[in-house]
C-alpha cells in the first residue's frame, strides 16, 4: 500500500505523526487479514512500535503486511514501512509491528479463520515464533496466565540455559 504525506498528515516539523502512520499500518495490516480469511476483521492488538525514522511532507510511504499464522479466529501480520524520496526514489526503513486481527461475524463475534501454510524457511520461521508471540501479549493483556504459556516458557527457558554471549548477551 502506498500513502502520499499530504500537508495535513504531518505536525509542525513537517514529518508525518505518528497517530496519522499508526492508521495507515492499521488499515494495511487489516487488509492483508481480510484477504487471507475473507472476513471482517477487528484489530485486537498491536506490539510495541517505534518510530525509527520520520517521514516528510512529500514522501511517501510504502507499506508491506504479511499474514504470519492464523490461529483459531486470530491472524497475526507482520508490517513493514519504508518512507519514499520521490526525486532519489530511495527508499528509507522507517517502522515495523505485528498486528493482531480478529476475524468476527455480523454481531462481533470471533469466527473461525482458515489455516496459513508456510512455504519459505523465512516463513516457517515466523509461523513457529508466532506461537510465543501470541502467548506474550495474551499473558501481557491479562488473558493467559504465565504458567499456561508453555511456548513461551519454554523459549525464556532455552534463553536461561543459553551460554552468555561475548556482548555479555545470552540466545
Ligand atoms: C478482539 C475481540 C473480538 C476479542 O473478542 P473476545 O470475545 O474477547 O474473544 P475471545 O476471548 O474468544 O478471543 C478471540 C480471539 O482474540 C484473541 N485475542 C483477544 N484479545 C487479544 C489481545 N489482546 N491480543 C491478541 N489477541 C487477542 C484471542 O487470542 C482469540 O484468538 P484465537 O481464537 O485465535 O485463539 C474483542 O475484544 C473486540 O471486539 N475488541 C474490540 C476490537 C476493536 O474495536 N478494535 C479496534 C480498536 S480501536
Amino acid at each position: 500500500m502506498n500513502e502520499l504525506v499530504l500537508p495535513n498528515d504531518t505536525n509542525t516539523l513537517g514529518n508525518l505523526m505518528g497517530g496519522r502512520l499508526l492508521h495507515f499500518m492499521d488499515i494495511c495490516a487489516a487488509i492483508a487479514a481480510q484477504r487471507h480469511s475473507h472476513r471482517t476483521v477487528v484489530t485486537a492488538s498491536v506490539d510495541s512500535v517505534d518510530f525509527r525514522a520520520a517521514v516528510r511532507l512529500g514522501e511517501v510511504v510504502v507499506l508491506e503486511a504479511t499474514v504470519t499464522r492464523a490461529f483459531t479466529t486470530s491472524m497475526e501480520v507482520w508490517i513493514e514501512v519504508w518512507a519514499e524520496d520521490n526525486a532519489t526514489g530511495e527508499r528509507r526503513h522507517c517502522n515495523r509491528a505485528y498486528y493482531t486481527f480478529v476475524a468476527v461475524d455480523q454481531s462481533g463475534r470471533p469466527i473461525p479463520v482458515p489455516p496459513l501454510e508456510p512455504e519459505t524457511e523465512a516463513e516457517r520461521e515466523r509461523f513457529e515464533a508466532a506461537a510465543r508471540r501470541r502467548e506474550l501479549r495474551l499473558v501481557l493483556a491479562g488473558r493467559l496466565r504465565l504458567e499456561d504459556a508453555a511456548d513461551l516458557r519454554q523459549h525464556l527457558d532455552a534463553l536461561a540455559l543459553a551460554p552468555p554471549r561475548e556482548d555479555g548477551g545470552r540466545g
